[in-house]
């Protein structure tokens, strides 16, 4: 595809927090407690007796290891536990936590009760990860002391803490490591009249004028995502501001996201890009993510973890042993955009209603009306 209408916007859509200023933003929207947080019904329900009974018993609460998509609140919920405990919270990451020592110096300096954040937690190297099963079992720092044959290791207390744990890849995380988390809990993609329930509290809190079809038509788009609504109602905003009297309705929403390049289902010019490759580059799919990473210029983990999660929510796009392929609903939704969609290489009995079964040519990975096979532009306007 050329660098059209459709694929020259930054990331508005992505639910990884980009910048700063989104940052202290996110921060002031995000929910304080149990009772403000909205969606995730039943992982509450269970989250609020684990730590009710906590709090009675004055009992530091179990390991909680929360797992999900990217933006759906794990970093708030992790704030809102150590809130509901009445205790403190520490933010570490995997990836940054690069040597034992840094761990023991961060265990050690936990007071009793309190919650360490372990984000992507699936990233921890092995040294490290080893420190940490005593730790969260025994509440023990196991350290060595001296070199070779006079080595010996002595086990220090620490105060009983908590771990939530956050990652976006439960399959990653060793099974050393998740036996030893008391609760695990899967943050699903919010639906829309709980993301719709999001924008407008969001809206209140900014001092944003917001009608309810106002509210819908960004939810709507909001890819199941809190940290992507909150996005997108800022940019609205701007556009009501800009060019109305800051009043944010229907009207002004739809005109602002499709300004923004993003479509009635909420896809944005890489999503397009990715799907549109598997259907004009790939004959349709089965493809490795290696190949589409390459297509986005993205590494494959932020393809796994950040684009192809809502696209298989959508049913876009499946996962098969083989590689990914897109669906018929994908096909129709890129027809419908004006792209160009050519048959699929396989004849595909899952994916008749585009092609109506009838003998689909095998036409190799680079059909398509532009040289090399490249994803074509939809029609301008
Ligand atoms: N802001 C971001 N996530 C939220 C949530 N789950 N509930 C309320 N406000 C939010």
């Amino acid at each position: 595809m050329t660098d059209g209408p459709m694929t020259d916007i930054s990331r508005i859509l992505t639910p990884v927090v980009e910048d700063d200023v989104e940052v202290a933003v996110d921060r002031t929207l995000r929910p304080k407690t149990l009772d403000e947080y909205i969606g995730q019904r039943e992982l509450k329900a269970n989250l609020s007796i684990l730590l009710g009974a906590a709090r009675q018993r004055g009992d530091a609460a179990d390991h909680v290891l929360l797992h999900g998509p990217p933006g759906l609140g794990k970093t708030t919920l992790a704030t809102i536990v150590a809130r509901e405990l009445g205790a403190n919270i520490r933010y570490a990451s995997g990836p940054a936590i690069e040597r034992a020592g840094d761990l023991a110096a961060i265990l050690t300096s936990l007071d009793e009760r309190d919650v360490l954040f372990i984000d992507e937690i699936h990233r921890l190297n092995r040294a490290v990860e080893e420190i940490l099963y005593p730790a969260m079992e025994d509440y023990a720092l196991d350290v060595m002391i001296g070199k070779g044959p006079s080595a010996r290791s002595l086990r220090l207390s620490l105060k009983p803490f908590t771990i939530v744990g956050a990652t976006t890849r439960a399959g990653r995380i060793s099974s050393p490591l998740r036996d030893r988390f008391g609760a695990t809990y899967r943050l699903d993609f919010y639906d829309l009249a709980d993301l719709t329930a999001i924008v407008v509290r969001s809206a209140r809190l900014l001092g944003v004028e917001l009608s309810p079809d106002g509210a819908t038509a960004i939810a709507r788009r909001g890819r199941g995502t809190p940290r992507v609504v909150n996005r997108l109602l800022r940019r609205v905003r701007d556009y009501a501001q800009i060019h109305g009297d800051g009043t944010v309705d229907a009207a002004t929403a739809d005109k602002a996201l499709a300004a923004l390049e993003i479509d009635d289902e909420g896809l944005d010019g890489t999503d397009r890009k990715l799907l549109a490759a598997i259907v004009q580059k790939f004959g349709g799919g089965p493809v490795g993510v290696q190949a589409l990473a390459a297509v986005l210029a993205e590494e494959p983990e932020t393809v796994e973890d950040v684009y192809e999660p809502f696209l298989l929510r959508l049913g876009f796009l499946d996962r098969t042993p083989q590689g990914r392929i897109a669906t018929d609903g994908a096909r129709q939704h890129l027809a419908r955009l004006g792209f160009d969609v050519p048959p699929p290489r396989r004849g595909d009995a899952e994916q008749p209603a585009l092609w109506d079964g009838t003998a689909v040519p095998d036409i190799g990975p680079t059909t398509g009306s532009t040289p090399g096979g490249r994803a074509t532009d939809p029609p301008a306007g």
